[in-house]
């Protein structure tokens, strides 16, 4: 039985994960930033031990990770929002912009240096960070600036935080989902929730040192950075 930290599961992907590896009997601990996110979580996942911050509040992330005192095996950082209306390359919300890459680049950075003493001590230590395909500096397409931006830098923070902890054996990649039918995917997305996670747990239950500093989707197929 692992340890598990979803960081970001009051609803969507995060919440389905808890309540998928909850249900299966492993050990999990998942965070919302909302007393109904909380309520949610309870209710989705009874056996999860639970914590609140924003992922934008180091402060509060902090105090959440000295409440938790057990080797944590897989971290997955799977906070992320969609950010402004106007995020256009032609017409930008510079404030929503900025906010948005505090929320879905540094957040999980924050989350991440947290939480790392506690990752380090597990035997098989891995962290999934929740990209997107949009990331990608190869993919076309001009629609939703910033959240490209957004996770192209996330993508960034992959790689360094990778080599940085290759040799300490933490194991750290970038994970895009799929299209999936969550709020922020809206109805007409390809995936349902369950098969995305499904097949987001059994990549990273795959996971091995040889894997780190990769860029998959939840099927485990790489996608070009
Ligand atoms: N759905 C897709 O098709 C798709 C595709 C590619 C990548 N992704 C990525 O997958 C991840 C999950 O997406 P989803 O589809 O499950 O989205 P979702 O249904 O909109 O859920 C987003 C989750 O992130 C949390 N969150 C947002 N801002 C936060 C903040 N500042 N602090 C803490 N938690 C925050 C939300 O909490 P609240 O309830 O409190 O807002 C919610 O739990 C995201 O990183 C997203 O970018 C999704």
């Amino acid at each position: 039985m692992a340890h598990w930290l979803i960081a970001g599961a009051s609803r969507g992907i995060g919440l389905e994960a808890a309540r998928q590896l909850s249900a299966r009997g492993e050990r999990v601990t998942a965070s919302a930033r909302s007393a109904s996110g909380l309520s949610a979580l309870k209710t989705a996942a009874p056996g999860a031990a639970t914590l609140q911050f924003d992922v934008r509040d180091e402060t509060a992330i902090r105090a959440a990770a000295a409440q938790v005192s057990d080797p944590i095996d897989v971290l997955i950082a799977n906070a992320g929002a969609y950010g402004p209306q106007r995020q256009s390359s032609l017409d930008m919300d510079f404030e929503g912009a900025l906010d948005l890459l505090s929320v879905n680049t540094f957040g999980p950075l924050r989350v991440v240096q947290a939480f790392l003493p506690l990752v380090k001590r597990s035997e098989r230590p891995r962290i999934v960070m929740m990209s997107s395909r949009l990331g990608s500096m190869s993919l076309d397409g001009t629609s939703n600036v910033a959240y490209r931006v957004s996770k192209a830098g996330l993508n960034k923070i992959v790689q360094c935080l990778a080599t940085d902890l290759e040799g300490e054996g933490v194991v750290v990649v970038a994970m895009h989902p799929g299209w999936v039918r969550t709020e922020m995917g809206g109805p007409n997305a390809t995936l349902d929730v369950r098969d995305s996670v499904a097949g987001i747990i059994q990549v990273a239950e795959s996971l091995t040192p040889a894997d780190t500093r990769s860029y998959r989707d939840y099927r485990g197929e790489d996608i070009p950075w």
